[in-house]
């Protein structure tokens, strides 16, 4: 496995997996969604929507709605069932680029249409900060970018995101700004219909003391 630190605690491990894998992972993914369908989450407070369609798998889930924000529960907001098991391909990607002594608790599976995109945030819904964000992508290709951990910080960097590759932000890069400018059409033959899946594999809960 290639593996490169593209800025402190920024790794990047192109074709992570390969085209088998990804067909595979697509599989498990798309019977995930039959049981736990996309949803659209809305921005706290304002509702607006995201561009972005989500669901999860894992014991806890990302969720947000004008009502109670951003947050992780235990189950689908709309069926209430609980979220469906994370793939074994996906609990690789966390041991082998995540490194850290415990699971996954959170799976989000974002879909991208052609037209979606993510705006800079940080990830800081999470009680523990010591343990990686893992992401794993599938489809079209993306343009990443991050910054650092200020909004106003010292400028942005990008790079691209093609099916197969995963990254993770660690340690000094754990509340890095980050997000997705743009998908780029035509790029991957791999969703039928096209447009991008991404996994992002998070802890969530805090280690006991
Ligand atoms: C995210 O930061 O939530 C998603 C990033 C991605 O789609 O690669
Ligand atoms: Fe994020």
């Amino acid at each position: 496995m290639a593996l490169s630190e593209l800025a402190p605690g920024v790794f990047y491990a192109p074709g992570w997996l390969d085209r088998a894998g990804q067909e595979e992972l697509l599989g498990e993914l798309q019977s995930i969604v039959r049981s736990a369908p996309l949803f659209v989450p809305r921005m706290p407070r304002t509702g607006t929507p995201f561009s972005v369609r989500m669901t999860n798998c894992g014991p806890l889930g990302w969720v947000s709605d004008r009502e109670g924000g951003y947050r992780y529960q235990p189950n689908h907001p709309e069926t209430g069932e609980p979220w469906p098991p994370i793939p074994d391909i996906a609990l690789r990607v966390w041991r082998e680029i995540g490194g850290y002594d415990r699971p996954p608790e959170a799976c989000l599976i974002n879909f991208y249409a052609p037209d979606a995109r993510m705006g800079l945030h940080q990830d800081l819904n999470e009680a523990d900060l010591a343990a990686p964000v893992v992401s794993l992508s599938l489809g079209e290709t993306c343009r990443f970018r991050f910054g650092t951990t200020s909004r106003t910080g010292s400028g942005t960097q990008s790079f691209k995101l093609a099916s197969g590759d995963a990254m993770a932000l660690s340690g000094p890069a754990r509340l890095i700004f980050h997000g997705v400018d743009k998908i780029y059409p035509g790029t991957s033959t791999l969703l039928k219909n096209g447009g991008r899946l991404n996994l992002t594999l998070r802890r969530v809960s805090a280690r006991a003391e």
